[in-house]
């Protein structure tokens, strides 16, 4: 039997990160991928030089079992004006993009199948998030086959709260490294060499982020650090002084999704 071949279309920075998933972890086979990009790309050559194919001729594209779009929001459609006419009808449609309604896409490519999918650059290292939606349960499978190897997946039974998954996770990672950047300053205020205080302040997100591996609560993850009394406790409760870091990272979710609810209006 004849493997149907996924498509991704757009190879920059999340098209190359789950590229370099699939190929790191064999989620995909390279020989049944078949890249669409404009440019070259080093993820692409390197899946190329894995056996898949790069900007065959259109027809190809009519064996495809699904099409990923890897495009920025402003560009899906015009760039689904030249490949529409060659999908097979039951291709399933697998958008990255943020704040384009499935259904939006679905009207895009003559009523195929979506599954929207919000995921993390860290699918390149297979240690990704990704948020699923869709309508359709055979689109939904495809998703969850794409990105189960390369991410945690969280499914969503509500289309509406990709807003929230995408201010909270997709979102996530430039707050972590800004609070990172700021750790780091706070450090060098305090004397440390801004090398020192650099280092430090990423090594310690590093080691954080192993602390989560498990399944201890995030409660005992803290108390585990600051002891009642305890240094740590001092610059938890500054931290926090009256709900500051609460509201502060509340304002950012909150502001995200309305950036992300007026995007896709
Ligand atoms: N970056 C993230 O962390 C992240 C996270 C979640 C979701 N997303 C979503 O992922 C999508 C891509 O974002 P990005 O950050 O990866 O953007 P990006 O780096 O600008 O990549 C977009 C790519 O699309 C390519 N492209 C443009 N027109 C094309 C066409 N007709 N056919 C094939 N490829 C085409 C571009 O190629 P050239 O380079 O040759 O111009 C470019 O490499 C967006 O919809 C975004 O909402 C991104």
């Amino acid at each position: 039997m004849t493997r149907r071949p996924i498509v991704l279309q757009g190879v920059g920075r999340l098209g190359s990160a789950i590229l370099e998933g699939w190929l790191a972890t064999g989620a995909v086979d390279p020989a049944d991928l078949i890249i669409l990009t404009p440019s070259e790309k080093p993820a692409a050559e390197a899946a190329r030089a894995r056996g898949a194919r790069i900007n065959p001729p259109l027809e190809a594209l009519a064996e495809a079992r699904a099409f990923v779009i890897g495009v920025k929001p402003a560009k899906w459609l015009e760039a689904a004006q030249a490949v529409l006419p060659h999908l097979a009808p039951d291709a399933v449609i697998v958008s990255v993009m943020a704040g384009v309604r499935g259904e939006t896409i679905s009207q895009g490519y003559a009523g195929r199948p979506v599954v929207r999918v919000m995921p993390t650059t860290g699918v390149a290292q297979a240690r990704g998030v990704a948020t699923l939606w869709a309508a359709d349960a055979a689109a939904l499978a495809v998703g969850q086959e794409l990105f189960e190897p390369i991410a945690e997946t969280v499914l969503l039974d509500d289309e509406a709260l990709m807003h929230a998954a995408t201010a909270v996770s997709g979102c996530g990672p430039a707050y972590y490294f800004a609070f990172t950047r700021a750790l780091a300053q706070a450090g060098e205020a305090e004397g440390l060499s801004p090398e020192a205080a650099a280092r430090l302040a990423r090594a310690t997100l590093r080691s954080a982020a192993a602390g989560v591996e498990g399944t201890e609560g995030l409660d005992a993850l803290i108390d585990r650090v600051a002891s009642p009394g305890g240094v740590t406790q001092a610059g938890l409760v500054a931290l926090n002084e009256n709900g500051a870091l609460d509201r502060a990272v509340q304002d950012a979710v909150t502001a995200a999704v309305a950036k992300s609810t007026e995007l896709s209006a």
